[in-house]
C-alpha cells in the first residue's frame, strides 16, 4: 500500500471506527439526491484525506459519506475528480482503493451522459452492460506484475445488472441496458463525432466512470454502473450542450434516480 493510502485508510478508520461498507458508490452529476436516503450518516470531507480529490466541479461535494441503505452499509464518494480537469486518469484511485481497503467488495458507479439513442429520451436511465474507452488511455499504466492484464469481459457484473433491472421493472421504472462510450472531454462532442459513435456500437456517452471501471476491476471489485441521460448527445436535438443544461436536467430527475439506486442498494447481496 502506497504512504498515501494508508493515511487515507487511517484517517477513515479513526474518523468513523465502527464503519464497515460493503457498498462502495461514487456519486456523479444528478445523483446527489442519494445521500438523502443515508441513515446514520457521518462526514469526512476530501479535503482531510491524502490523495483524495481536493478540487471538484460544479455540482459535486467532495466528502466520504458513510452510513447505512437498508441494512446495507455504504461509502459513498459525493464527487469525482475528471481526467479532463488535468489529464490524470488516475485521480479516484486512491479514494477506491481505500474504500476497497475497508472492505466494499461493490463498487457502484454513477454519471450523467449524452444519450445516443432516442428511445433514452433525456431523463431514462441506462444500466452499462460495457463500455468503449475511445481515449484509450488506462489508469493501470506504470502499474507493474501479471495482474496489471485486467480482463475486461463482464467488467460491469451481470448479476448486479439483473438486480438493477428487476428492481426499476418493479418500480414502473423504465430502464434499458447500454455501452457508455468514454470521451476524455471537456468539450462536448461534434456532431461528426457522435455519427461515429452510434456506428461503433455506443448508446450514450460521457466523460467519467471507465477508468474507475478498470481500477476497480483491477482491485477485484465487482462493478455496477447506471448513467443519468441529461440530453440527446450532439446533433440529435434542437438543444444546445451545456454543464448549466447537464446539471438542470439531472436535478430534475433527481429524486426519482437516487430512489431506484437506493432500492437496488438496499438488493445488492453482502
Ligand atoms: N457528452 C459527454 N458527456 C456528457 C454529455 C454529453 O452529451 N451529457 C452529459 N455528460
Amino acid at each position: 500500500m502506497t504512504a498515501l493510502l494508508a493515511s487515507a485508510v487511517d484517517t477513515l478508520r479513526a474518523r468513523a471506527p465502527k464503519a464497515r461498507p460493503q457498498v462502495a458508490v461514487v456519486l456523479g452529476s444528478g445523483w446527489g439526491g442519494l445521500a438523502a436516503h443515508v441513515e446514520e450518516p457521518l462526514r469526512v470531507p476530501y479535503a482531510d484525506l491524502e490523495g483524495f480529490p481536493h478540487a471538484g466541479v460544479a455540482g459535486h461535494a467532495g466528502e466520504v459519506l458513510l452510513g447505512r441503505i437498508g441494512t446495507r452499509q455504504v461509502a459513498i464518494l459525493c464527487g469525482r475528480k475528471h481526467a479532463y480537469e488535468d489529464g490524470d486518469v488516475k485521480a479516484m484511485k486512491v479514494p477506491l482503493l481505500a474504500l476497497r481497503e475497508l472492505g466494499c467488495e461493490v463498487l457502484v458507479l454513477t454519471n450523467a451522459a449524452g444519450s445516443l439513442d432516442s428511445r433514452m429520451p433525456p431523463g431514462s436511465l441506462m444500466v452499462l452492460n460495457d463500455h468503449i474507452n475511445l481515449p484509450q488511455r488506462s489508469p493501470l499504466v506504470g502499474e507493474t506484475g501479471a495482474d496489471r492484464f485486467v480482463d475486461m469481459v463482464n467488467a460491469y457484473d451481470p448479476g448486479l445488472r439483473a438486480t438493477a433491472l428487476s428492481v426499476a421493472r418493479r418500480g414502473g421504472i423504465e430502464m434499458r441496458e447500454g455501452v457508455y462510450l468514454w470521451c476524455l472531454g471537456p468539450q462536448f462532442e461534434t456532431v461528426a463525432e457522435i455519427r461515429m459513435f452510434r456506428q461503433l456500437g455506443a448508446d450514450a456517452v460521457g466523460m467519467s466512470t471507465v477508468p474507475e471501471t478498470i481500477l476497480a476491476r483491477r482491485a477485484g471489485m465487482k462493478v455496477l454502473a447506471i448513467s443519468l441521460m441529461t440530453n440527446m448527445a450532439a446533433g440529435m436535438s434542437e438543444e444546445n450542450l451545456s454543464h448549466a443544461h447537464t446539471l438542470a436536467q439531472a436535478g430534475r430527475v433527481t429524486a426519482t434516480a437516487s430512489q431506484l439506486l437506493a432500492d437496488v442498494i438496499k438488493e445488492i447481496a453482502p
